[in-house]
């Protein structure tokens, strides 16, 4: 089972302008054949399916712990395709056309569909689909097949990296290189300890370089292209039977496994309200209301309830936070609810 952290694994900040056509070319990353939904979803499956894993507990551990980590890669890259939209389309009245430049962005469903989000996609608009799961019940041909996902995933984020100068999506993207580097490597570890076979010497790709990148190399810097996270304080620690020793592509340093998480995970940026597209709704200020009563119901929060001037439950649901916010207060009706 998980359990689940508001944080993202990294510190990202919101990007100086929104680039909606670099977030539909990184969709690739989350929702593409080689992207973080397959690596994610490849390991989950695996590590539920694995045969013996007691007995194979280093392996297990580490296709189980590294799966944590997918997680975290598909809300860091979810993340930056929602701050590469935030901004893209303009406010306005319906009447004006506020969207008609939407028409020529890349990626019409971001709009139309997410309310301008992310989608479950990749570059093309093809929504992922887990026919992009390998999961054979055998050892080696998974962490084969992990290490080659591995090497593909670094491909396309370099690719990706070279198509847009986004500073979040560069932020996301030089971490998740140095990540799959220490993934990619990890299998091939494991795979080498299990058949004595040393797959990266099979071929030197892809021959990236981390070091070049400075949104790479300011986390190989601090260590993190040595070191596998567990993602629990108790369990898969055998992981370090797999990862353990010099790395000869960190100049013979020793790797290491953290128990928990990366200590720079930190909060994430809000994403903000678009309300052209009726994200989060037509009229948010009601609904901010709702959520600001419910926190000060609770007496978690000190943010205090809106002046109440959209509420479309007066009157209709006598017990909700947003009627009894009303109370008094003048209120514009909801123009689509019937009477
Ligand atoms: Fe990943």
């Amino acid at each position: 089972m998980f359990t689940r952290s508001e944080k993202l694994l990294i510190p990202l900040t919101k990007p100086a302008n929104p680039d909606p056509n670099g977030a539909a070319a990184i969709q690739e990353l989350l929702g593409g054949k080689f992207g973080e939904m397959s690596t994610l979803n490849n390991y989950l499956h695996q590590s539920f399916g694995f045969k013996e894993k007691k007995k194979l507990k280093p392996f297990y551990d580490l296709v189980a712990s590294i799966t944590a980590e997918e997680l975290g890669h598909v809300e860091l890259i979810s993340t930056a395709i929602n701050l590469m939209l935030e901004g893209s389309v303009p406010e306005g009245e319906p009447t004006d056309a506020p969207l008609e430049d939407a028409k020529n962005l890349r990626n019409t469903h971001h709009t139309v569909v997410g309310g301008g989000g992310h989608q479950v996609m990749d570059s093309m608009g093809h929504f992922w689909t887990g026919e992009h799961v390998f999961s054979s019940g055998n050892l080696v041909a998974d962490l084969l097949h992990n290490f080659f996902l591995e090497t593909g995933a670094r491909m396309h984020k370099h690719r990706c990296y070279q198509m847009t100068t986004n500073q979040a999506a560069r932020d996301v993207i030089g971490y998740l290189m140095v990540r799959g580097g220490v993934h990619q490597a990890a299998y091939a570890l494991a795979l080498r300890k299990v058949t004595g076979v040393e797959v990266t010497k099979m071929l030197p790709t892809p021959n990236i370089d981390d070091a070049k990148i400075p949104e790479a190399r300011k986390w190989q810097e601090i260590g993190s292209h040595r070191r596998l996270y567990t993602f629990s304080e108790s369990d898969y620690g055998d992981v370090a039977g797999v990862w353990s020793g010099p790395a000869d592509w960190a100049d013979g340093e020793e790797l290491e496994v953290i128990k928990g998480v990366p200590e720079y995970a930190a909060e994430g940026p809000v994403i903000g309200e678009c309300r052209s597209l009726f994200s989060p709704d037509y009229a948010p200020e009601e609904i901010y209301e709702i959520a600001a009563q419910l926190m000060q119901k609770g007496g978690i929060s000190p943010l205090q309830p809106g002046d109440g001037s959209h509420s479309r439950f007066q009157g209709s649901v006598p017990d909700s936070p947003g009627a009894s916010a009303q109370n008094g207060r003048k209120t514009t009706p909801n123009p689509t609810k019937k009477k």
